[in-house]
């Protein structure tokens, strides 16, 4: 999936200055909580000086006084130029027609309300075209069978919430994983969407102890220290797979907290076809990567909470989730259930455990009924992929760094090539981390 990570378009910073985004001004208080002094923010990224300090910086609030993308007519043109080539480009590859009369519409709407509203099928063609151009996923093969789930009516906390769970449920549909996005409100001028401050709507728990160790997944550690300050009482004792309440942003209200129900999330329990000790190590993972820290971008129109989802490969999991150093890490220890030695690296145990903890997340998911692809097959498709996408004479962005899977790279052949990688709208962003997620002055447990 699409993780073009930090990069910002000059063409989706467009903000009318004096029709006033919300400034910093909700005081969140959660039941049972101290009370919480977060500002609220604008979801999409927009100039924020890099030296402020405190927890405005970093949520996109503008300080006060200072004005973000120029005038009025900078802003309108910009959106214009992104609009036209959107609706353009909608026309051309749905063969609907001369875009004249809908570009008119378009344009007369920009200027009357500084912004405009997409059509249910420009929206669905838009979400599916983002994923197209997601230059880091491996995945794009199926990008027209995207579910495009339009709740661009929602915009309350709650609601977000209610309507992430029922993301999770049709995702998963009992295994079966089917790669769904669901569309909450846009930004406006006089509004800021809502946004999901989660990296995924199904993340562990990171729990950091006195001495600086973490339980649960590193990954999260700053969420979860966040979630805790908010009155999330989190796992009675702390685990290992806790799966973290949401933490939903909606404009000009406090941060709320929203617990998954277990029935949500769909988990495997990690096993080996042929190690029996494999499953007393306690490893498990979500079936569904729900990605919801990143912007969907539409022609010129930014959609701070999209959160969309394929199924997972499984050096996601095993090579980097379950192995990496700063995640759960746990080459060693299988390494040494294996009866490897890892004094030495001479031996290659990190190469022999990597390989049987990704055999064992195959294999789990496939035992449990729940889709997963592994990085030989994926490779494959991605250039089917590509192929496909030059016969449409279309140039197919691809990041090689995040293409060549971590594990066997060199015997799958997407390693044998390069690509050409650039910026193509639409497309997904990853929004700049809040800095009350990255704060010090959360306390750490
Ligand atoms: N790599 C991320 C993870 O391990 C998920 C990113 C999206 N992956 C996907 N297959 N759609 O959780």
């Amino acid at each position: 999936m699409g993780l073009n990570q930090g990069r910002i378009l000059p063409d989706s910073r467009w903000r009318i200055p004096g029709r006033g985004r919300p400034r910093g001004r909700a005081h969140g208080q959660e039941p049972g909580s101290e009370p919480a002094v977060f500002p609220s923010f604008q979801a999409c990224p927009v100039a924020v000086d890099e030296t402020e300090t405190g927890f405005a910086a970093g949520l996109g609030v503008p300080p006060a006084g200072r004005s973000l993308a120029g005038d009025d007519s900078f802003a309108i043109d910009s959106l214009w130029v992104s609009a036209e080539r959107f609706i353009t480009l909608f026309h051309a590859e749905n063969r609907a027609g001369p875009p004249d009369r809908r570009l008119r519409h378009v344009r007369r709407e920009i200027e009357t309300t500084g912004t405009y509203r997409h059509t249910p099928d420009e929206l669905t063609f838009g979400a599916r075209v983002a994923w197209r151009n997601s230059s880091r996923c491996i995945g794009r093969l199926y990008w027209q069978s995207l579910r495009v789930r339009d709740r661009r009516e929602v915009t309350a906390a709650p609601d977000i919430a209610a309507e992430s769970i029922e993301h999770l449920r049709e995702a998963t549909n009992g295994g079966r994983i089917r790669p769904v996005i669901t569309v909450f409100a846009p930004d406006t001028p006089d509004r800021p969407g809502p946004r999901i401050l989660n990296s995924q709507l199904a993340r562990y728990a990171g729990y950091q102890t006195a001495d600086g160790a973490v339980i649960g997944d590193p990954a999260n550690a700053d969420v979860t220290r966040l979630a805790r300050y908010l009155g999330w009482p989190g796992g009675q004792p702390a685990g290992r797979f806790d799966i973290l309440p949401l933490l939903v942003q909606e404009a000009g209200a406090p941060l709320t907290l929203h617990e998954l129900p277990a029935d949500a999330v769909l988990e495997v329990i990690i096993r080996h076809p042929e190690f029996g000790w494999f499953a007393d190590l306690g490893l498990r993972w979500y079936s569904v990567p729900v990605i919801s820290d990143m912007y969907l971008d539409v022609g010129g129109v930014c959609y701070p909470a999209a959160p969309f989802n394929g199924w997972y490969m499984c050096t996601e999991i095993g090579s980097r989730d379950l192995g990496d150093t700063g995640r759960y890490d746990q080459l060693p220890v299988i390494a040494r259930h294996m009866g490897l030695s890892t004094a030495s690296d001479r031996n290659l145990w990190k190469d022999k455990a990597m390989t049987e903890l990704n055999l064992a997340v195959l294999h789990s998911f496939s035992t449990a009924g729940v889709t997963i692809s592994d990085h030989h097959t994926e490779s494959v498709r991605f250039l089917q992929h590509m192929e496909r996408e030059e016969r449409q004479g279309r140039a197919c962005p691809a990041d090689w760094t995040w293409i060549v899977p971590p594990a066997a790279s060199s015997a799958t052949p997407v390693f044998h090539r390069t690509y050409q990688d650039f910026d193509k709208a639409p497309n997904f962003y990853r929004h700049p981390a809040p800095a009350m997620v990255k704060s010090p002055w959360l306390p750490r447990w």
